[in-house]
């Protein structure tokens, strides 16, 4: 049974950002007294842009032991890392670069391969790094995940083969607009996390924060909405706008900030 979502509504995309990091500095602080390494997992789009940007800020580029640190994608678009659209070029540009983490630290998603061998790949991959034998068996610590204005999240779609999925971790998908060809990580492996934290701002977010949050995702429930950790935490982060639809009992009150 899931636990209740956790969130945090802060006034503005920046705020957001900055408590985000905070969360992850403590996280990954208190992951590395009982386990070597934090393993975590990017969302893709253009949301975590100004997370990436407050880690990378000389004020936080210390908070967090980047040297035991190991970072995955949710999702890919099957495009070269080089490419615009590329999730971990994203990634690179804005937070690997300036932070000067080794490639070795970063599992990419081979987006320049056919997508089912890059998936494929990149499952072995995750079962070799996070498969220790414990219940709690390919666990990341903390995966960060966005919100599309149709409900997907990563790279699940609504009315996706991917969406039924239920032994592979991760798969090929295809979106139906911009870079049509996917690989993403599945439910079975995002609701193993230890935490999922959705990270959500703007205003074109509030409709469907309100539909998942609110509405447990509507009829029939978009991909987001079967996001449900099943030893996990599910924390939602947003900023005032994207919260703005949301029943007031729904939202956390500094009070209530554990
Ligand atoms: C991707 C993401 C996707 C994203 C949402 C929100 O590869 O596009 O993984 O799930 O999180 O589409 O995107 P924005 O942050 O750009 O609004």
């Amino acid at each position: 049974m899931s636990r209740a979502p956790e969130i945090h509504v802060l006034p503005d995309e920046t705020a957001v950002a900055t408590e985000i990091a905070d969360f992850l500095a403590w996280s990954c602080a208190d992951t590395l007294t009982r386990r070597p390494l934090f393993h975590l997992v990017l969302s893709g789009g253009s949301t975590p842009k100004a997370l990436f940007h407050v880690l990378a800020s000389p004020a936080w580029r210390t908070k967090l032991d980047w040297s035991r640190v190991r970072v995955y994608f949710a999702d890919e678009r099957a495009v070269p890392l080089d490419h615009a659209d590329s999730n971990y070029g994203a990634a690179r540009a804005a937070l690997f670069a300036p932070l000067n983490l080794p490639d070795a630290h970063i599992s990419r998603i081979q987006g320049e391969r056919p997508a089912a061998d890059a998936a494929h790949d990149y499952e072995q991959m995750i079962r070799k790094n996070l498969q220790d034998g414990s219940s709690n068996d390919l666990a990341f610590d903390v995966i960060l995940l966005g919100i599309g204005n149709d409900g997907h999240t990563a790279s699940l779609f609504p009315g996706g083969a991917e969406l039924d999925e239920r032994t592979r971790l991760v798969v090929e998908s295809a979106s139906p607009s911009g870079i049509r060809s996917r690989i993403t990580m599945t439910y079975p492996l995002l609701n193993r996390g230890r935490v999922v934290l959705f990270h959500v701002v703007g205003v074109s977010k509030a409709a469907m924060v309100q539909r998942v949050i609110d509405l447990a995702g509507g009829a029939p429930p978009v991909p987001a909405a079967r996001i449900a950790p099943t030893n996990g935490r599910l924390l939602w982060y947003l900023d005032e706008p994207a919260a703005a639809q949301l029943a007031a009992t729904r939202r956390q009150r500094p009070s209530d900030e554990a």
